[in-house]
């Protein structure tokens, strides 16, 4: 089979040309070839293996290119990268690699292109095509991937249990890939990757993050969550959502189970936003749930406060998982710490003063949580389903209403501190933060709208509320 159509970029000429000056055999391998043939849009990393130096043929290829490219070599792993604005080619030679247990890092011979195929995660991650003169475009394919990717099988090259040893981090990118591509994990793959679970721990954090991202990012991420869980994977990444799962029964009374309802508010927001910080906020909304979770006997099961557990948990899950601790974090804390707010809204009917306070709060992500809590309704009551989502659209046209008019969404207070020291001649004082409140109630509430005049003239009357003199120069 012939792919020389993938090749019409001008780099891999280039490449080819550069090959033949060294006599070096070459060739195109990896996720580049596996998405051309499922035509997944184009691939902008390109990985080249090349049976000797990946470094000196990536040196060649710079040299023959018009604007001389630099090149950036990694001594200690062999490999050799070109960056252009549109593309990124990493050169390696081809391996033969060995593994020693417990460490990532492969004791490393060189090989021949069937040794480095052999040593590759999937059948379809195998794939390779020629970039030598005589043999342009032609496909290697000695797992028959091309198969599997008709069959839509993620298997690997070698017994499962070498390759997930190899490298732990595969188990989870047998799992993205069933996930982003909707493919399914070979059986005899799945026993493996069950069996050998607890080597993830080996992997670094950052690594298991880019995978769950990946997961996260794709059209329907419960497929990955449901095989994290089921090979057992989970317990080790994500401990807290491995610990909704399941239903109590107590007295005749049972709670849903909150770890598939959380995969289906992840589905659901998955529809709605390609934001994957909310799409963290869906997934972790919940489990708050796990540690509050109680029965009382007159009210069945109860999880009290929640959201503000669970917003503590997302602080503690993302400083163990060695990711950022930074406005997205506090993002994805806000959304769990709010996510009942709105529905409690929807289920109580909606006042102008509870929009407005659900405005002042949320500020700038009030239309993210309500996406999040539009995606939390999983009812399958079509009556509670519908009448959910009418309150919500209420709620969404109030917000609007409401924004227009108060403008309280990035509040700043009508009256300043300042202005309240001068009309009662007050050094910073417990009062004016009295004041200040009382303000901000008022505006909330709809006393007053929110304006400096109203304002002023109701800090004036709440001055004399609290005994104080207005001063005489305003
Ligand atoms: N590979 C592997 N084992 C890994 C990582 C990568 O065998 N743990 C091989 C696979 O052949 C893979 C290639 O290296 O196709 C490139 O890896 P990478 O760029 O991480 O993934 P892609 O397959 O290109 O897919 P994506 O871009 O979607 O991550």
């Amino acid at each position: 089979m012939n792919y020389k159509e993938a090749l019409q970029l001008n780099i891999f000429s280039t490449i080819s040309k550069a090959a033949t000056e060294l006599q070096l055999e070459t060739y195109v391998i990896g996720g580049f070839v596996r998405d051309f043939i499922l035509k997944r849009g184009d691939a902008k990393d390109i990985d080249v293996v090349a049976v000797g130096s990946g470094i000196a043929l990536a040196k060649k290829v710079a040299s023959l290119l018009p604007n001389k490219p630099k090149v950036q070599v990694f001594k200690n792993y062999g490999t050799a990268m070109i960056k252009t604005k549109e593309i990124e080619v990493e050169f390696v030679g081809a391996r033969k690699e060995s593994y020693e247990r417990g460490s990532r890092n492969p004791a490393v011979e060189n090989g021949t292109l069937q040794d480095d195929q052999n040593r590759r995660d999937f059948s379809i991650n195998a794939m390779a095509l020629s970039l030598n003169e005589a043999t342009f475009g032609d496909l290697l394919d000695p797992f028959n991937g091309l198969q599997d990717l008709e069959d839509k099988r993620i298997v690997t090259p070698l017994d499962p249990d070498i390759t997930y040893s190899d490298d732990p981090l595969r188990m989870m990118r047998a799992i993205r890939f069933a996930t982003q591509l909707q493919f399914n994990i070979d059986p005899v793959s799945l026993e493996a990757i069950t069996r050998n679970a607890e080597r993830i721990e080996i992997i670094s954090k950052e690594r298991i993050v880019v995978e769950l991202n990946k997961i996260l990012s794709s059209q329907t991420p419960s497929i990955g969550f449901i095989l994290l869980e089921k090979t057992g994977l989970l317990p080790y990444i994500l401990p807290e959502l491995q610990a909704l799962k399941g239903i109590d029964e107590k007295e005749g009374q049972k709670h849903k189970d909150n770890f598939y309802h959380t995969l289906e508010v992840v589905d659901n927001i998955s529809k709605h936003t390609e934001d994957v910080w909310l799409r963290w906020a869906a997934l972790l909304h919940d489990i708050g749930k796990a540690p509050t979770k109680r029965f009382h006997k007159k009210i069945g099961w109860t999880f009290h406060g929640h959201e503000f557990i669970g917003g503590k948990m997302v602080f503690k899950l993302f400083k163990r998982l060695h990711m950022p601790l930074n406005e997205k974090m506090k993002f994805v804390q806000k959304m769990v710490m709010m996510s009942s707010r709105p529905i409690v809204l929807s289920q109580d009917g909606v006042t102008d003063s509870a929009v407005r306070r659900l405005v002042f709060d949320a500020g700038e992500h009030v239309e993210d949580l309500m996406t999040l809590c539009e995606a939390d309704i999983t009812t399958k009551n079509p009556r509670k389903f519908e009448k959910y989502h009418n309150n919500f659209k209420i709620v969404r046209e109030k917000i609007i209403e409401v924004e227009e008019r108060d403008h309280v969404r990035n509040f700043q207070p009508p009256v300043s501190g300042e202005e309240i020291m001068k009309a009662f001649n007050l050094k910073p004082s417990r009062e004016i933060g009295i004041i200040k409140h009382a303000i901000k109630e008022a505006i909330l509430e709809g006393d007053i709208p929110n304006e400096h005049d109203a304002a002023y003239t109701f800090m004036l009357a709440k001055g004399k509320e609290l005994g104080l003199e207005v001063h005489p120069i305003k």
